[in-house]
């Protein structure tokens, strides 16, 4: 791999940005560069300071005036979903039980789970996503199609074969045994792999025994390093019959507790209607509340309550949701929170917008310092952002006088024509 130098308006964040002016929280220059060797960034500065520390003759690109920024990060989707996006239903259970499992019963077919690799990870770098948490189906090769391709491109991605028991189709169930077996397999022979990560993946309390969410925690007690994702409190008539399936437990989150998954590594998609006393369970496990802000708002789950959750000491995260989610774009993604967050009356900054899309969700994903940032020793996985990629924005650009605004002119207007260039590992790859 040879060296090689970005030059571009570099941005990187350096924590959560406190307010929208929030100028120490990020590090920027207007004309910057990055120092690309090995798969790793191993300069970052002015222009002039990193070109003094470049090999002689280093292959230099231009990207100005698009910004560099690190990849996007998107820690909650659906692998076999691709074909399920855009499917009209009432509701998240009547969504579920007419298109997801019919759809991901295709995945069976490892020729179709491979296709789907491919078109996957193809959809993601267009986004400008270069790194992604995915819930696989629940076939053992749909998960060894997603992290060989993974692996192919070099790209860092997380993903997990999905347990699930009961409540869903024959064929597309597992066994509390089986869900065990092949995920210690898909663990063996991918986590550590490449750039692959391997995630416990219990799909949800609805579709998990007992016995199953027993064997799940048994996989994070003897992998405690790994991620584990599932799904809580996204839809009322889902939480209903969760509490119906565990008339024990107090809530749903002490489900997740009971069986030992509510753990700092844990990934709760969506937690949208959560009592003060999950809230606070969920804070002292600090485990992460993955919002899905596409998806809340397609399937009418409800309006995520940053505020509250934030004054509860949780941990967030924002992500699609593909296939319930409606974009695989991070900036539109971005732009429906922002949203959500206004008919909440509270206005998030664009600084800490693209915090979260980038250090944020690294941190929630426990990958902060590798992926995320700009900064030396990471793993170069760069965009390159255009903030008049189209004429509507082009048009609004012209009158763009701070960083601030073109972020938010970013996210309110862009999508996948606003990613420029994508860098995985230190090299270019075609988006085309
Ligand atoms: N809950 C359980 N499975 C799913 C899924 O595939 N998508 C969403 N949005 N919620 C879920
Ligand atoms: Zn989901």
């Amino acid at each position: 791999m040879n060296d090689r130098l970005l030059r571009g308006r570099t941005l990187s964040f350096v924590r959560r940005p406190e307010a929208r002016d929030d100028h120490a929280s990020y590090v920027f220059e207007e004309d910057g560069a990055l120092l690309l060797a090995d798969g790793r960034i191993m300069a970052a500065g002015s222009y002039d300071e990193v070109l003094g520390k470049a090999p002689a003759g280093v292959e230099v690109i231009d990207h100005r005036p698009h910004l560099l920024m690190a990849g996007f990060i998107d820690p909650h989707i659906h692998f076999p979903q691709m074909q399920v996006t855009a499917s009209y239903a009432a509701n998240l259970l009547e969504w579920l039980n007419t298109y997801t499992f019919v759809e991901e019963q295709r995945f069976a077919d490892l020729a179709h789970a491979e296709r789907f690799a491919t078109l996957f990870f193809d959809e993601l770098l267009r986004n400008g996503t270069t790194t992604a948490a995915a819930y696989c189906s629940v076939h053992k090769g749909s998960a060894d199609a997603y992290f060989a391709e993974a692996a192919r491109r070099n790209l860092l991605m997380i993903g997990g074969k999905v347990m699930m028991d009961r409540n869903a189709p024959e064929a597309l169930t597992d066994t509390a045994r089986s869900g065990y077996d092949d995920t210690k397999s898909v663990i063996s022979d991918w986590h550590g792999r490449a750039r692959n990560n391997v995630a416990i993946t219990p799909r949800f309390a609805i579709t998990s025994t007992p016995a199953q969410l027993e064997a799940a925690g048994a996989l994070a007690r003897e992998h405690p390093d790994l991620l584990i994702q599932t799904h809580l409190s996204e839809n009322d008539a889902e939480i209903a019959y969760t509490l119906e399936l565990y008339p024990e437990a107090t809530d749903y989150t002490d489900i997740y507790s009971r069986y030992g998954l509510l753990t700092d590594k844990a990934l709760l998609g969506h937690a949208i209607h959560l009592s003060d006393r999950e809230m606070a369970a969920i804070a002292e496990a600090d485990a992460v509340a993955v919002h899905c802000p596409t998806s809340n708002l397609f399937l009418g789950s409800g309006l995520f309550d940053l505020q509250r959750i934030r004054r509860s000491g949780v941990r967030t995260a924002m992500a699609t949701d593909i296939g319930g989610g409606s974009s695989y774009s991070m900036l539109r993604t971005l732009d429906e929170a922002y949203k959500i967050q206004q008919l909440r009356g509270f206005r998030v900054s664009p600084l800490e917008s693209f915090w979260q899309a980038t250090r944020g969700n690294g941190e929630a994903l426990g990958l902060a310092g590798r992926i995320g940032t700009l900064e030396p020793g990471t793993d170069a996985d760069i965009i390159a952002l255009d903030a008049a990629a189209t004429p509507a924005m082009a048009i609004r650009m012209e009158t763009v006088t701070t960083l601030e605004e073109e972020l938010f002119l970013l996210q309110t207007l862009g999508d996948d024509r606003s990613i420029s260039k994508v860098y995985v590992a230190g090299e270019p790859v075609s988006t085309e």
